[in-house]
């Protein structure tokens, strides 16, 4: 019996609470009634009576251990939980509380997919500044001064200089390839452009394109054709189809626009291709003569193709966004949709 009360006060020394929880079990085993203490008082009778002298002490000097290693501990919770909460109220087996991470804008993951297709097919991929002076943006590209030509694309001009605007198409990058470089060439230039346009579902003063072009000696349209082909299949589904509307562009003759079987309908016809079964991504050509030679380039000995599409447009097909402004908004309802690109 001396012994059960040596060792419960043995016991005590190390006993600790750091939670409430921790508290009620303390008390539960060595305060309540149906505590091991209270449990040894009701065992006193059973003492034989010339120790009860004796283990009656004991057992009273074990009681106020008790009631005083309760305060202690009481005062212990007390002061940890007022400087931040005790430790053990952090549940270390929890799992961590998820991260959200920021994911790819759908507008860069299009792009990436644009440049690695044409990547695989011996393209790099240069890029321009986005303030231009006209020469880039137009003269070069064939774009007499005055032309109404220059009217396709409304500018912004900067007020005080009229030779410098902010690009209206990422054409004036094959211009700065073509000026510092030598054939062949076979770039890809993704980038940021500018128009004085209303912000609509369909329009937007800032966009992306991406603009291709390839120059070498007989590179001729039918190696267009099969290049955006290619692309169009790779970016849309191998059952995708191309086909070229003549078109007119300064900077390349023949000119055609592209379109792609619309990948929505499966070309049945839907409002997205307001039920032709077609929809434009793009405009190309074979690269005027006269673009290649205000470039420096030998339009005797070498020919070449270009192309523009818009990122945003190629990205609305892709994912089915029916509305440009999406893309600028940075709604995180928008944004979090795209998290697995
Ligand atoms: N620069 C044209 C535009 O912004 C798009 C374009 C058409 C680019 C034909 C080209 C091309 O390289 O060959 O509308």
């Amino acid at each position: 019996m001396l012994n059960k009360v040596e060792e419960i006060k043995e016991a005590l020394k190390s006993a600790t609470a750091n939670s409430q929880d921790e508290l009620e079990q303390f008390r539960m085993q060595y305060i309540s009634k149906k505590s091991v203490v209270n449990d040894l008082f009701g065992k006193f009778k059973d003492v034989p009576n010339d120790q009860k002298k004796e283990f009656g002490a004991k057992l009273n000097e074990l009681k106020q251990e008790v009631q005083e290693k309760f305060k202690e501990l009481i005062a212990h919770l007390e002061s940890s939980s007022s400087t931040g909460g005790s430790s053990s109220e952090i549940d270390m087996t929890l799992p961590a509380g998820g991260q959200s991470i920021g994911s790819i804008h759908p507008l860069t993951a299009t792009r990436n997919r644009i440049v690695e297709i044409f990547e695989r097919i011996g393209f790099n991929v240069s890029e321009g500044p986005e303030i231009e002076d006209d020469f880039h943006n137009f003269t070069a590209l064939n774009f007499p001064e005055n032309h109404p030509a220059r009217e396709m694309q409304d500018t912004f001009f900067i007020e005080k200089n009229p030779d410098i605007a902010l690009r209206t198409h990422t054409s004036s990058v094959q211009v700065r390839v073509m000026e510092s470089q030598e054939p062949p060439m076979r770039t890809l230039s993704p980038g940021r452009v500018f128009r004085n346009e209303a912000i609509s579902a369909r329009a937007h003063c800032i966009f992306h394109q991406v603009e291709g072009l390839y120059v070498d000696e007989n590179v001729s349209f039918a190696d267009l054709k099969q290049t955006l082909f290619h692309f169009a299949k790779e970016m849309f589904g191998k059952d995708t189809k191309i086909r070229f509307r003549p078109s007119y562009f300064p900077f390349t003759e023949p000119s055609a626009e592209i379109d792609i079987s619309c990948n929505i309908c499966k070309g049945k016809g839907c409002n997205i291709c307001k039920y032709s079964g077609w929809v434009e991504i793009g405009g190309s050509g074979m690269v005027d003569t006269n673009v290649l030679e205000n470039c420096g380039i030998d339009s005797e000995k070498y020919t070449g193709f270009a192309f523009g599409m818009g990122i945003e447009r190629i990205a609305m097909l892709k994912y089915q966004i029916n509305d440009l402004r999406l893309f600028t908004e940075n709604d995180i309802r928008f944004l979090k949709q795209f998290s697995r690109l």
